[in-house]
C-alpha cells in the first residue's frame, strides 16, 4: 500500500514539474518581446470603441518602466480610452510631454487627478511648462524720467518664474539629451521650421537588443533632424513610432524622407502615427512592406 502511495506521489510530482517546464516554455512564446507601446490616442485605427482624436497619446512598458508619452488633444476622450484600456495611471512612473501644443498635453489634467505628484518630463522653453525666470538684461534697463509705477517689480528686479497652467504638477525640464532611468533617453531638439519656429520638442530612445527604439510626439524640428540627434546615442536605431509630421509636406520631400528612413537611417520598422499623413503612411508601405507596424488607437507595438 505504501509503496503504492509513494509511486502515485512520484507521478504526481512529474506531472506538476513537467507542467511548470511547459509552463514556462509558453510563457516564453506568447513573450516575443521586450516591451510594447500601446497607442491611446490618435484619429485613425481598427474598428473599437475608443474615441478617435487629433492629437496623440501612447504608454510605453519597456523593462519594468511604465511611461506615458503624451496626453491626447481632449480631456474627455483621453480620459475615456484610458479607462476603456484599463491604464491605472497611478502606476505610471513618469510622463513626458513632447511639446507645448494643445494636441499632446490636454489629457494632463486627468493623469493629474490619479497621479499628482507623478514626474512630468518636458523640453525647456520660455513660459510653457513653468520656466525658471530670472530678470533678463531687457528688463532691468535703466530710463531716466521712467516714474516708479511704471518701473517693473518697482525697480527692484530679483528672482521671479512663471508658473505653467499645471501649477502643482512636478514637472522636470528637460534642457539636452538625459538619460533619465538606465537606457531610456529624451533628446530635446528645436524647429527652425516655419510656423513652428523655436518650438523645443523632447523626443524619447529605449535602448532594445536590436538598436534604439523612438518614440515622438509631433516631430516640429524635423523627424531627420531629431534621427540626427539621437544617433549620437547610437548610430543603430531600430524603429520609430509617433507623429513624423510629414502630413503637410511636399510629396516629393516624403518619398525622399522615408527612402531615407530605409537608406541612410537603417530603420528597420516605423510605426508612424498622428500628423504623420495618409500619403506618407502609403509611402512608408511601399518601402517598409510587411515592417510597417499599422499605429492606430488601441493597437499595440511590440519593441525586441
Ligand atoms: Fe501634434
Amino acid at each position: 500500500m505504501k509503496k503504492l502511495i509513494s509511486l502515485g506521489l512520484m507521478a504526481l510530482i512529474s506531472i506538476i514539474g513537467l507542467s511548470a517546464i511547459y509552463r514556462v516554455a509558453s510563457a516564453k512564446e506568447q513573450e516575443p518581446s521586450g516591451g510594447k507601446v500601446t497607442i491611446i490616442y490618435d484619429a485613425f485605427g481598427k474598428p473599437s470603441d475608443l474615441e478617435r482624436g487629433w492629437g496623440y497619446s501612447a504608454l510605453v512598458e519597456y523593462g519594468g518602466k511604465k511611461i506615458l508619452f503624451d496626453t491626447g488633444g481632449q480631456y474627455a476622450a483621453f480620459k475615456s480610452n484610458v479607462d476603456r484600456l484599463n491604464i491605472d495611471l497611478s502606476k505610471i512612473d513618469f510622463v513626458v510631454l513632447s511639446h507645448r501644443h494643445g494636441d499632446h498635453t490636454s489629457g494632463l489634467n486627468y493623469v493629474l487627478e490619479k497621479n499628482p505628484n507623478v514626474i512630468i518630463y518636458a523640453p525647456i522653453e520660455t513660459g510653457s511648462f513653468g520656466t525658471p525666470f530670472s530678470a533678463p538684461q531687457a528688463l532691468q534697463r535703466k530710463v531716466e524720467l521712467l516714474p516708479n509705477d511704471l518701473q517693473y517689480f518697482d525697480g527692484k528686479l530679483g528672482k521671479a518664474s512663471v508658473d505653467s497652467p499645471w501649477k502643482n504638477a512636478n514637472i522636470k525640464l528637460i534642457t539636452d539629451t538625459t538619460e533619465v532611468t538606465p537606457g531610456i533617453f529624451l533628446i530635446r531638439t528645436v524647429s527652425d521650421v516655419k510656423g513652428t519656429l523655436e518650438l523645443a520638442e523632447v523626443s524619447m530612445a529605449i535602448k532594445t537588443p536590436k538598436g534604439l527604439a523612438v518614440i515622438v510626439g509631433c516631430s516640429h524640428p524635423g523627424i531627420e533632424k531629431i534621427l540626427g540627434k539621437i544617433s549620437e546615442i547610437s548610430p543603430n536605431i531600430y524603429t520609430i513610432a509617433g507623429g513624423l509630421h510629414l502630413v503637410d509636406k511636399p510629396d516629393d520631400t516624403v518619398r525622399q524622407t522615408v527612402t531615407n528612413f530605409k537608406d541612410k537611417w537603417k530603420l528597420q520598422r516605423v510605426a508612424a502615427g498622428h500628423c504623420t499623413g495618409h500619403f506618407a503612411q502609403v509611402e512608408i508601405a511601399k518601402v517598409f512592406a510587411d515592417q510597417q507596424d499599422h499605429s492606430g488607437i488601441g493597437e499595440v507595438i511590440f519593441l525586441p
